[in-house]
This record gives structure tokens, C-alpha cells and sequence, in this order.
């Protein structure tokens, strides 16, 4: 068992989770933390074997500025949501591959997990009284609005619930504020096509909007709505996360649900660097976080309460 009073030799090798074992580890990990230090030099200078080191030390850095950022993250994440919570070493949080049987059981399984656990949300706000619509920012196919549609149906709770969309899939993403894992137009989808799916004619209670959260936040109707309970943020980027956080302000009433469809393990991109700016502008006076629930894809449930 490790002794944690004593101080460790290799601080930043553990930090980035180098090994080091034997005498050979010890030299290369010295010859690694010197080269840190010399970061301006070219690689054309050096031999085969000094730009191969380089290269790893590159390696090393990238490491452990990773290190250092998932630090900053988790000393933020856990002044803002009052909960430490780790950043996870794989993504999803497991490693079973994706489409393989194994993996889909663990999909569909955690989805309906999930299913069961926003009507156990939704359930506390009947409960306890809390009034306000339900809004999802980005629907796409309206797999979730249909999800929260039956949850009331079959409780015969009755809210409004409101469902915004570009239907015409993702805005440009921004190289240095989002994941590279979205493309312009990703996610569209059919507007009559999903009104269709949704039973629009039939739900007189649910509406969907369409049209660009920074335009369509701004106007009728979203600028009607007063008291939101429920909201999911699933726009993905960083940018339509922020267009609805800065709608939300001054609509979330005290106990809220507000669900994060996307987040990330970095305030440098993403949903927390929205969340981040929106608090650090001023929301963080009005509303305080209470962290709920993570689930493997990152999807976290919290609620605002007032303050
Ligand atoms: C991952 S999909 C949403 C999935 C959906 N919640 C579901 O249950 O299947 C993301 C959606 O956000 C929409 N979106 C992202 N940013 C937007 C913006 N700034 N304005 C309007 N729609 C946006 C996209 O059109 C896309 O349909």
C-alpha cells in the first residue's frame, strides 16, 4: 500500500502516468524533464535519436498540460456544482467498443436508466409544487421531447414543453471553442417530419420552434415564456449553449431542472466554458448549482436554485 506521507520522487511522471521503474526509466524521465525546459529547440538540430526524444517529450508536455487542465477543470466543477467529481480516463465511460452487442446492451440499458430517472425528476417538481414549462434546446428528431411527452401523458401531469431547433442541424462549429467531433449540419433534420413523429396536431400542449437559438430566443414566443422547470441543453457548441443559458437567466425558477447533454471535462470548450462564462458574468449572484447526476455519456443533470 502506498505511504502517503512520503514525498514522491517522480511528481510530474505520476501526474502524467509514467512509470518509473528501473534505473533507465529514471535517466530518460530526467533527460524528458530536462528537455522541458528547453522547449525552443529544432528538431532539425538534433540527431534521429535527440528528434525522437523531442517528439516524445511533446508527448509528455501535451500530458501534462492535460493534467494540469483536468486539475483546473475539477477545482472549478466543484465550486460551481458543489461536487468533486473526477474527470473520467475514457469515453464514453467504458471502454467496450462501440456496436458490439455488449456495448449496445450498455447503451440501451443506461438509456432507459436515464428515461426512468427524468420522470423521477419530473416527478419531484409535481410533488413539491414547482411550476414552470419544460424546454429542450435542440430536439433533432425529438427523440427526448417525445420521451418527456409520454412521461406527462402517462402521469397526467400537464405542462407546456417547448422544443427549439434549427432543423437544420448544427451551426458551424468553432475550431478552438468546441470538440472536433461535430461538423456544420450534423443532426438535421425534417421539420414536418418530426412535428409528424411528435403528433404536433394532437399535443396542443407541446410547441416546437424553428430557427437559430440567437435569433429565436430573442422573439415570440420564447420571449413570452416566464417560468421554465425543466430544460435540456443538447445545441452541442459552445455558442448555442451560451444563446440559451443567457435565454434561461431570469426564467429558471428557484429548483429547477437543468439537464447538460453535452458536457465536456475542460472549461477551455463546450458546455462548462458556457456555463463558466454565464456564471462568472453575473448568473452566479442570482443562481447556485446543486449537481445531480452523471451518467456515462456525460450527461449531467443538475438543479438552479435561487439565491
Ligand atoms: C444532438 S442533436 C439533439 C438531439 C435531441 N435532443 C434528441 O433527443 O435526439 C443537436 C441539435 O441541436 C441543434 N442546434 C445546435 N445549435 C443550434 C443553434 N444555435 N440553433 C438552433 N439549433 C441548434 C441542431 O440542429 C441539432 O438538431
Amino acid at each position: 500500500m502506498a505511504d502517503a506521507t512520503k514525498i514522491s520522487r517522480y511528481p510530474i511522471a505520476e501526474k502524467v502516468g509514467l512509470s518509473v521503474q528501473t534505473l533507465e526509466d529514471e535517466v530518460n524521465y530526467y533527460k524528458k524533464l530536462a528537455n522541458l525546459r528547453f522547449p525552443n529547440i529544432e528538431a532539425s538540430d538534433l540527431s534521429a535519436n535527440m528528434a525522437q526524444l523531442l517528439a516524445e517529450n511533446d508527448e509528455l508536455k501535451r500530458r501534462l498540460a492535460q493534467a494540469n487542465q483536468h486539475e483546473a477543470y475539477q477545482k472549478w466543477f466543484e465550486s460551481a456544482f458543489g461536487k468533486a467529481m473526477p474527470v473520467p480516463n475514457t469515453w464514453p465511460f467504458s471502454t467496450f467498443q462501440q456496436g458490439t452487442p455488449w456495448c449496445d446492451k450498455v447503451v440501451y440499458g443506461m438509456q432507459d436508466g436515464e428515461i426512468l430517472y427524468a420522470e423521477h425528476l419530473l416527478g419531484i417538481l409535481e410533488k413539491d409544487g414547482i411550476k414552470g414549462d419544460i424546454v429542450e434546446f435542440g430536439t433533432y428528431f425529438g427523440h427526448w421531447v417525445q420521451v418527456i411527452c409520454e412521461t406527462l401523458e402517462r402521469n397526467q401531469w400537464s405542462r407546456n414543453v417547448w422544443g427549439f431547433d434549427s432543423f437544420e442541424g448544427l451551426p458551424e462549429p468553432d475550431a478552438k471553442l468546441d470538440p472536433d467531433c461535430w461538423t456544420k449540419g450534423m443532426y438535421s433534420a425534417p421539420f414536418e417530419e418530426v412535428q409528424k413523429r411528435l403528433q404536433i396536431d394532437k399535443r396542443l400542449y407541446l410547441k416546437l420552434v424553428k430557427g437559430w437559438f440567437n435569433k429565436t430566443l430573442i422573439e415570440e414566443p420564447a420571449t413570452s415564456i416566464q417560468k421554465i422547470a425543466y430544460a435540456r441543453i443538447d445545441g452541442d457548441l459552445y455558442e448555442s449553449c451560451f444563446d440559451c443559458l443567457k435565454y434561461l437567466d431570469g426564467r429558471l425558477v428557484d429548483g429547477a431542472v437543468v439537464v447538460f447533454d453535452d458536457w465536456q471535462f475542460s472549461t477551455d470548450i463546450g458546455e462548462p466554458k458556457a456555463v463558466k462564462e454565464w456564471l462568472d458574468a453575473g448568473a452566479a449572484s442570482r443562481y447556485r448549482f446543486e449537481y445531480l447526476e452523471m451518467n456515462m455519456w456525460a450527461h449531467l443533470y443538475a438543479r438552479v436554485w435561487h439565491r
